[in-house]
């Protein structure tokens, strides 16, 4: 009896009173949508020391499964779902065994697939703040099937076990619910996405939001993670004190939001992951970037994986938006280095460095007149879409829906003639003007330096799936593409894919 007691005592001293009551986990609520087969959902929540718990999932009148297990001592309870195939409408009931029986029970819950959709202030933009953000709202309830969730702001020093508020409740989409104001909920890109989803799987989709504008990877990203790029110490500071936002700049700190917003999510079972972030890198440690946004893709995965026992691939799908564009015509700023080290320096996704990969190219989506500040267009459209394609090849395996735009297989470099063919790996349509975009790297006349001389329209020609680009000025050390923060006007870049008009990256390659 003395030892069970002071078991019992020793056990409180670890759990704060609010933790003791019986509950779901925050991200556990009525209408929300549980990860499908193949994989199994985990579901975990509060209760007393050493109770016994049963979970049960129900449809109807029959119980599908039924699951006891013990509060560890922490009084913490956890289980694993059978394997279900999409649909639904199911009840999960769990009742505590201690002194008292007690019970709760969650309705209306869908299998499908999770997808969670992290990011800075482009991810955050609501649905409301979009081009025709009237009509989407009024196709809300259209998509009853799809769930959305949303992680409230929250940074933490430490990694935290639960997400300490949440912003919505998993929800049907409504009006009020997808434009519930600027940069707040629900994500344009996000539901964009998911909306092009539903409509194709004509199944469940769980959204879950967990994003905060003018924030740098490194404050998304784990200690384990950021060391693999040689970052430690505890903190973040931006190069330069230009503020890019209209709005005010989110934690710069490193793993804060890693520790308050993602963390906590990690013992979810999810499908995939949709990610908008960038633009505050491009003043804070701008060349690790193409370091710290691969490695924080794979601790991503590997710390999913590890918190679902399993349950979550371990090369989940990750999806990405390549910046779009913020200032123009001004001078060289370092939105083409993110965009390069968005694709860990290989201009495409996926590739050996970012297996399993997908990327919606924006920088042709320019927006100099949005009301959110330039650095926001209002196309997320276009975006959600773009990321909607490579999410049918990558993460659905559709290998006959054209995902990327053109890229260049071979670079044959001809001294005699002084001209390059620059060959793409499809046919090309042009959709706007060449003049100086191709850019051409020379020895400067005094010899001392280097510098890239912008080509002229006149001088390139372009057949089938081959630009030819003269260098008669100099001899060439390199060439680049679309290496500025606002190549074009909207949708004008000159290079699209012939299937999808999706554009043509941007790249860069030396010559040795
Ligand atoms: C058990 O139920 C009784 C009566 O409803 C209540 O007074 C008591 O606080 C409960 N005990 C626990 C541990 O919940
Ligand atoms: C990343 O880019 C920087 C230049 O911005 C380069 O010096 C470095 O070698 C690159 N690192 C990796 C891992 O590719
Ligand atoms: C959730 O996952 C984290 C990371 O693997 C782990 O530390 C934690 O114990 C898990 N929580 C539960 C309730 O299983
Ligand atoms: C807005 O809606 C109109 C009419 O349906 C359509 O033509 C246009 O492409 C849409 N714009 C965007 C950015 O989606
Ligand atoms: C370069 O490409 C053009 C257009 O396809 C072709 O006519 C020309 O022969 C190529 N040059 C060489 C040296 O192969």
């Amino acid at each position: 009896m003395m030892t069970s007691v002071s078991f019992l005592l020793l056990g409180l001293s670890l759990v704060t009173s609010a933790d003791a009551a019986f509950r779901f986990a925050s991200y556990y609520g009525d209408h929300m949508v549980l990860q499908q087969q193949p994989s199994s959902a985990v579901i975990w929540g509060y209760g007393e020391l050493g109770s016994q718990v049963t979970v049960s999932l129900i449809r109807g009148l029959e119980t599908i499964s039924k699951i006891t297990v013990a509060a560890n001592g922490e009084g913490v309870w956890r289980v694993q779902l059978p394997p279900m195939e999409y649909g639904g409408p199911y009840h999960l009931v769990a009742q505590q065994f201690a002194q008292n029986i007690s019970s709760i029970h969650l309705v209306d819950i869908l299998f499908g697939d999770v997808w969670l959709c992290s990011g800075q202030s482009n991810m955050e933009m609501t649905v409301s703040q979009m081009f025709n953000a009237s009509e989407e709202l009024k196709m809300a309830a259209d998509y009853p099937y799809i769930r959305l969730f949303v992680a409230a702001l929250v940074q933490s020093q430490t990694e935290l076990r639960d997400l300490a508020r949440v912003d919505l409740p998993w929800s049907l989409p409504s009006a009020e619910n997808l434009g519930h104001g600027d940069f707040s909920y629900f994500s344009a890109v996000c539901w964009v996405f998911g909306r092009h989803l539903a409509r194709r799987l004509r199944y469940p989709i769980g959204l879950v939001e967990s994003s905060w504008g003018g924030t740098p990877v490194e404050a998304w990203s784990s200690k384990t993670a950021l060391k693999k790029c040689g970052l430690s110490g505890d903190s973040g500071e931006l190069t330069e004190s230009f503020q890019f936002f209209d709005t005010a700049a989110g934690p710069c700190e490193y793993s804060v939001l890693w520790n308050a917003m993602i963390h906590p999510l990690l013992n979810m079972t999810i499908k995939g992951a949709i990610w908008y972030q960038g633009e505050q890198n491009t003043a804070m440690n701008t060349d690790l970037y193409n370091c710290t946004f691969p490695a924080l893709i794979s601790d991503w995965r590997h710390s999913f994986n590890e918190g679902s026992h399993s349950q979550t691939d371990p090369n989940f799908p990750f999806g990405f938006v390549q910046l779009s564009t913020y200032q123009k015509s001004q001078q060289k700023d370092n939105y083409p280095v993110i965009r390069w080290h968005q694709t860990a320096d290989y201009g495409y996704v996926p590739n050996p460095k970012m297996p399993n990969t997908f990327m919606a190219v924006a920088m042709d989506l320019g927006d100099e007149k949005s009301p959110y500040g330039s650095v926001h267009p209002r196309d997320k459209e276009t975006v959600g879409y773009r990321l909607y394609l490579g999410a049918c090849a990558i993460a659905y395996g559709e290998k006959d829906i054209p995902f990327q735009g053109p890229y260049p297989v071979y670079i044959d470099v001809y001294y005699e003639y002084m001209y390059m063919n620059i060959t793409y790996d499809q046919q090309l349509v042009i959709a706007g003007s060449f003049d100086n975009i191709f850019e051409v790297l020379c020895k400067s006349s005094s010899g001392e330096s280097y510098e890239w001389l912008p080509i002229a329209a006149s001088f390139l020609s372009v057949s089938d799936k081959v630009i030819t680009v003269p260098f008669v000025w100099c001899s060439a050390l390199g060439v680049r593409y679309a290496w500025d923060d606002w190549p074009c006007d909207y949708k004008q870049c000159p290079i699209y894919s012939a299937q999808q008009q999706l554009p043509a990256s941007l790249f860069v390659k030396y010559f040795t």
